[in-house]
């Protein structure tokens, strides 16, 4: 690696305006190309985090890259100003700014970093016309809580200024280190290779000898066939290194795995409406196991044979029962698992046999965080294609994959062999959710008012619902609160839900990811333990409960909507 030493440069201070709604979403704020283009906008979101960071600021150490879509280089760039302008010691830079979230989540962790700062807006679609995000992730490599979020956006409001050295250009295609002495004091920059560390740490996690003779079979079993999409997003670099270097996985079961600015037009969420390449060309070709990454890797989805698909609530249900296979929780012990509240509750039915600790949390990978840090939890996932554990503090695709294919050669069977010998255990939660994208805000505000007006009539706990002879009782419904075990802190209005005597479970809440419009996500969880239901179509087993969702929260009324966009 190169180092190189510049001549000393100084800071400006520039005069600023406040813009409103830099409010951090679920994940980071998200929002239009154009908006972050906006002059002074992304410079006073980056102030605003760097002034958050507080007391640890000056001398500190950030991470800093992104899932490679449109306007990344530009705000590497700006933070690399920005942060040197502020006394930051070192930034910690991804080759061409390309770092996963699960990277820069590694690279927090292992180089013992003050936070990262993550360019992604996930899952949504990138280009000039697309989106963007900025996301700030605290020491324990997790994205930041509440109160850092609430803390940046308050700053956002009465920012006056931001420092910058404007005449600072770095190379982030070239891996090289840089020292320069900014106002005196020393900083330094980074530029790492993309995939290292990560890739060192899967090694570390998984069985890659077993993995690798089950991809390659021997002489009395066949190569077990895997195709892997990374639609165009930032998981190529990794997916090529792990795959093809490390497993002898073929390059031609390895697609869309050169990140593009605009994901070539994908709307990079691997689910069965987004990732329909991966789903057809799984249905039709010879292939034993599918799976997609989003534009950041952070989601998966998995597919067994002729497109069989595993939902994640399944999946993180498979993982749980059968961790001790992996090598990392073989070291680690298992200390619990944990879901987000809409999550079918498939993985409860695993820790109640196992008798190990479980949590239910809000929607948002944060929420997980606290109990990793307090030792309370090594597995957990969420219904929107997220799985991970402990080893990180962000969800990992790459890593699900990988711990499929482990358990996968561990046990010897079809996904759908596990799935089904699973069910067999534990009974299955069947599970869909029903997006409607894009709504009218006023109107989806609107009806989720009037959803939490019905709910909370105490006349409505013990309510019998009825569609087409199938009746569901009323147990429980609230807007869902979750006070955090381990610092006790609250989060409130977090999704209606309406709770059945039977278990099965009807959830309203507005997606925090979106960058316009609303997005209303429906979730239906419903459990059997009759084996003749365990093969149906989701999709049939759950009509009487999402019509009876639909007709109580009347849907169609507010929204004009006859269908959803996306059914997962
Ligand atoms: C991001 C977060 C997840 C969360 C998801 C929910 O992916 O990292 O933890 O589950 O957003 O998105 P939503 O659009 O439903 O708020
Ligand atoms: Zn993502």
């Amino acid at each position: 690696m190169s180092a190189t030493t510049t001549t000393p440069v100084t800071s400006l201070t520039v005069n600023t305006r406040v813009y409103e709604g830099q409010k951090p979403g679920t994940s980071g704020l998200r929002k239009a190309v154009k908006v972050f283009q906006q002059e002074h906008y992304t410079e006073n979101f980056i102030q605003a985090i760097l002034q958050a960071v507080g007391d640890h600021l000056t001398g500190c150490t950030l991470v800093v890259g992104g899932d490679g879509r449109f306007y990344c280089k530009e705000a590497v760039a700006k933070i690399i100003r920005i942060a040197a302008a502020n006394g930051v010691g070192k930034l910690i830079v991804g080759q061409n700014g390309i770092l996963s979230t699960p990277a820069v989540s590694t690279i927090i962790r292992k180089y013992k970093t003050q936070g990262g700062i993550v360019l992604t807006a996930s899952h949504n679609p990138g280009g000039p016309d697309a989106d963007f995000g900025i996301k700030f992730n605290c020491d324990n490599g997790g994205p930041a809580p509440d109160n850092v979020t609430n803390n940046i956006y308050e700053i956002t409001k009465t920012l006056q200024c931001y420092k910058i050295i404007p005449d600072i250009s770095i190379d982030i295609d070239k891996i090289q280190n840089i020292s320069i002495e900014v106002d005196g004091r020393p900083f330094t920059i980074d530029i790492i290779d993309s995939v290292n560390d990560y890739v060192e740490l899967m090694k570390e996690i998984f069985d890659f000898a077993s993995i690798r003779k089950l991809l390659q079979g021997s002489t009395d079993k066949p190569a077990f066939k895997i195709l892997i999409n990374s639609m165009n997003g930032v998981t190529g670099p990794y997916v090529k290194r792990i795959f093809s270097s490390e497993l002898g996985v073929d390059d031609t079961s390895l697609v869309n795995i050169k990140p593009l600015e605009d994901f070539g037009g994908l709307h990079p969420d691997p689910n069965l409406t987004y990732a329909k390449d991966l789903v057809n060309a799984i249905k039709e070709g010879p292939y034993d196991f599918g799976a997609a990454f989003d534009g950041d890797g952070d989601r998966n989805m998995i597919l067994g044979k002729k497109a069989f698909f595993v939902t994640p609530s399944d999946s993180l249900a498979v993982l749980a029962a059968n961790l001790k296979l992996i090598p990392y929780f073989q070291k680690t012990g298992i200390k619990g698992y944990a879901r987000s509240m809409p999550t079918a509750a498939a993985v409860d039915r695993v820790a109640a046999k196992n008798e190990m600790k479980f949590f239910e949390v809000p929607t948002g990978w944060k929420y997980f965080g606290n109990l990793m840090d307090a030792g309370d939890l090594s597995l957990c996932g969420e219904e929107s294609f997220g799985t991970g554990s402990d080893h990180i503090r962000e969800k990992d695709g790459i890593w699900a994959c990988l711990a499929w294919l482990n358990v996968i050669a561990g046990l010897g069977k079809s996904v759908e062999n596990i799935l089904l010998d699973h069910w067999k255990v534990y009974g299955r939660n069947f599970f869909t959710r029903y997006d409607y994208e894009n709504c009218d805000s006023a109107c989806a505000d609107k009806m989720m008012q009037s959803i939490e007006a019905l709910i909370e009539k105490p006349e409505f706990i013990g309510k019998k619902l009825q569609y087409e002879g199938k009746e569901y009782v009323v147990k429980q419904a609230d807007n869902y609160s979750y006070t955090d075990p381990v610092d006790g802190s609250k989060a409130t209005k977090q999704g209606l839900r309406i709770l059945f005597v039977d278990g099965s479970r009807v959830i309203f809440r507005l997606s925090g990811t979106g960058s316009s419009g609303a997005t209303i996500r429906m979730y239906i969880d419903s459990y059997e333990n009759d084996p003749a239901t365990f093969e149906k179509d989701a999709q049939l087993v759950l009509k009487p409960l999402i019509n009876i969702a639909l007709e109580l929260s009347e849907l169609r009324q507010y929204t004009h909507r006859d269908a959803p966009t996306v059914i997962t």
